[in-house]
């Protein structure tokens, strides 16, 4: 039992860092994502049921109006979410991709899969939009 486990484990390690390898080979954004569309409009009641989930979940470490944190000892800071720089792509569907899978390799950006349901997870993608800088 405890061999299986541990199989498991280097499993799940070489699996990440193959994922890992992947994700840098492509560069910046993830061309497959990004061709996801939006399914969810952005509606006023979408953006407010946004916010929630974004209040609860995200603002420990984006800050509560999506500004970006300060980081601490065991995390770094968390990016900017209303200015024009996305280093994991900026489409709707790339950003839904990073909130629902995370950013590997490492998991400061972990990935949140069902704990936001997909419709939620859009809604905050809809929330990021309105919060975003105006040129
Ligand atoms: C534990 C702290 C933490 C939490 C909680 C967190 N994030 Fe992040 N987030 C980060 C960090 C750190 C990064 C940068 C990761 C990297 O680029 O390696 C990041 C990156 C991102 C990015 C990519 C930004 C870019 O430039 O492409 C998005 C989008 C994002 N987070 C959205 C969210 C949303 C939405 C939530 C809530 C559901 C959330 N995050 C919760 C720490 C956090």
């Amino acid at each position: 039992m405890r061999q299986f486990f541990l199989r498991m484990f280097l499993c799940s390690i070489l699996l990440a860092v193959v994922t890992g390898i992947v994700i840098m080979a492509q560069g910046k954004g993830n061309p497959e994502a990004a061709k996801v569309k939006n399914p969810v409009a952005a509606t006023a009641e979408s953006i407010a049921a946004g916010k929630q989930i974004y209040t609860r979940y995200c603002a420990v470490c984006h800050g509560t109006n999506g500004q970006g944190g300060s980081g601490s000892d065991i995390s770094p800071p968390a990016p900017d979410l209303t200015d024009e720089e996305w280093n994991h792509g900026s489409t709707d569907g790339e950003i839904f991709d990073v909130i629902k899978n995370g950013v590997p390799p490492d998991l400061n950006m972990g990935p949140w899969r069902d704990r936001i349901k997909d419709p939620d997870i859009w809604n905050v993608v809809n929330f990021l939009r309105s919060i975003a800088k105006k040129k």
